[in-house]
């Protein structure tokens, strides 16, 4: 038995195990170092060579095992140069490896915030019982805010509410700035969202039922259920022979359905310039009784400031979203609701 089947037998391994390493290498860094190892000046297939070289071979031998070794080059060489197109090496990276046995990483969901939340189930329950969304714009003039509200310039309801006035002045039709001055051209951050009222009904025939959700600003100093921004959510429905029994079943209905099936709410007269009579309806809570809105039939003086005709009525209701959320969550600064800090936000899936 002749060293030449030995060294052929090694050769056929040796080809497998290249092969072997080629396709197990993960990146070119990998591919590189197989051609190293096999191809390279000093690797095993040099060393074949060498072998073959140094040997004292039959000349049939010589023939045939120079051919295998040749053609075990050029396999080699072709595999390589084919595999080398392989992915160029990824940056060493300290982390683990990955496992595909591992359960999957959830992506994290976004959530709407609390006050989203709060505004859109006072809405839903409205729009069952009849109501459209509807909006109005965070700017808003003087004229809508107060004097079409019945809230005219020397009234004592401004003083909490004559805040934020825009720098210079736009004129209402156009929203173009000018240097006019006059109360109507006059805008300011919205104090209310009772302004929406006065827009919607300039512009729409009763009867119509709608609740306005957003922003309104206030001069206020910032405590634990003071901001100077926070959210309501006003109510208008105008229809012939509407009483203040529909304001009340209305707002009943609501609470019954926002606040559970044994909710009590309760009328306390009250003053608002835009409402006669006016109310304040408070809800009852384990600790007694807390105001969460108010309401009324709408005041002729607003009908006429939108051009309806006498007799027209109707009743409104304002709400401050934040309170109805500290309400039902038990929350006790209303802070938190603009913080953004994640583990309060968290808390309302
Ligand atoms: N606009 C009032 C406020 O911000 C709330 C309000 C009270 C709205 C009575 C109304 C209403 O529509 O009828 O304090």
């Amino acid at each position: 038995m002749g060293g030449a089947e030995g060294l052929e037998q090694e050769l056929k391994s040796l080809e497998a195990e290249a092969l072997r390493a080629l396709a197990e290498a993960p990146d070119s860094q990998g591919v590189e170092g197989v051609r190293v190892k096999f191809l390279g000046r000093k690797g095993a297939l040099a060393e074949q060579f060498t072998r073959f070289r140094e040997g004292d071979w039959e000349p049939a031998d010589r023939a045939r095992i120079g051919k295998l070794l040749n053609g075990l080059k050029q396999r080699l060489e072709a595999a390589l140069s084919e595999a080398s197109g392989k992915q160029p090496a990824a940056p060493k990276t300290s982390g683990p490896r990955f496992d595909p046995t591992l359960p999957g990483v959830v992506p994290r969901a976004g959530r709407l915030h609390p006050l989203t939340q709060t505004i859109r189930e006072i809405i839903a329950i409205f729009q069952e019982l009849g109501f459209s969304a509807v909006e109005g714009p965070e700017a808003e003039t003087d004229h809508n805010n107060f004097e079409a509200l019945n809230i005219p310039a020397d009234h004592p309801s401004r003083e909490s509410f004559d805040t934020y006035y825009l720098a210079g002045a736009q004129t209402p039709d156009t929203g173009h700035r000018t240097p006019d001055t006059d109360a109507a051209a006059r805008w300011l951050l919205r104090s209310h969202t009772s302004p929406v009222q006065i827009r919607y009904m300039r512009t729409h025939k009763p009867p119509f039922q709608i609740v306005v959700p957003g922003r309104v600003f206030r001069r206020d100093a910032v405590d634990a259920t003071h901001c100077f921004q926070f959210h309501q959510v006003e109510g208008l429905a105008v229809g012939p022979d509407l009483s203040f029994g529909d304001l009340k079943g209305v707002l009943e209905a609501w609470a019954r359905r926002m606040f559970g099936g044994r909710t009590e709410i309760r009328f306390r007269p009250h003053y608002f310039p835009f409402t006669e009579p006016s109310a304040e309806v408070d809800l009852k809570g384990p600790r007694g009784w807390l105001e969460i809105m108010g309401c009324g039939m709408v005041h002729p003086n607003v009908f006429k400031a939108v051009g309806l005709p006498p007799g027209t009525a109707g009743f409104a209701f304002g709400m401050g979203v934040e309170r109805i959320a500290m309400i039902r969550h038990g929350i006790q600064d209303i802070r938190f609701f603009f913080e953004n800090d994640l583990e309060f936000l968290r808390q309302f899936p």
